[in-house]
C-alpha cells in the first residue's frame, strides 16, 4: 500500500475546495474557536466519484484531511465509511508525535458526517 508523507501533503494538499451542490456534506470541530474541517462529496453508483475539502487547523490536519480525501476517492461509500483516523495514520510514512495524532480525526470524523447526510437524503428523496 501506498504511503504519503505529511511534508508531502501539507506543501501540496490535494483536493481542497468546495463542490457545488454535493451529495454529501460534513463539517466537524468549531469554526469560530479552533480546528474545523468541510467535506463535500459527489457520488455515483454509490461510489466517490469527488471529494474536496477545507480545513481551518493546523499543518499536520491540513495534510491528513488531504490524505483521507485521497483515501475516499473512487470508493463505495460503504468503503468509505471505514476510512478512521487509524486508516489515515497508517497510510503514513513513519510515525508522527503522539500530540498530533488527534489532527487525523478532524477529517476522518468530517467524512463521516458527510456519508450520513447523503445516506439521510437519499432515505429522505
Ligand atoms: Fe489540533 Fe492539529 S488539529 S494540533
Amino acid at each position: 500500500m501506498k504511503k504519503f508523507s505529511v511534508k508531502e501533503l501539507f506543501l501540496s494538499p490535494q483536493n481542497c475546495g468546495k463542490i457545488e451542490d454535493p451529495d454529501g456534506f460534513g463539517i466537524y470541530g468549531d469554526s469560530e474557536c479552533g480546528d474545523y474541517v468541510e467535506v463535500y462529496l459527489k457520488i455515483e453508483d454509490e461510489h466517490i466519484t469527488d471529494i474536496k475539502f477545507l480545513c481551518k487547523g493546523c499543518p499536520t490536519a491540513i495534510a491528513l484531511t488531504s490524505l483521507m480525501t485521497i483515501l475516499a476517492k473512487g470508493k463505495h461509500v460503504d468503503d468509505a465509511a471505514e476510512i478512521t483516523d487509524e486508516v489515515i495514520l497508517d497510510s503514513l510514512e513513519g510515525e508522527i508525535s503522539e500530540e498530533k495524532k488527534h489532527c487525523s480525526n478532524l477529517g476522518a470524523e468530517a467524512l463521516y458526517n458527510a456519508l450520513m447526510n447523503y445516506v439521510l437524503k437519499d432515505i429522505e428523496s
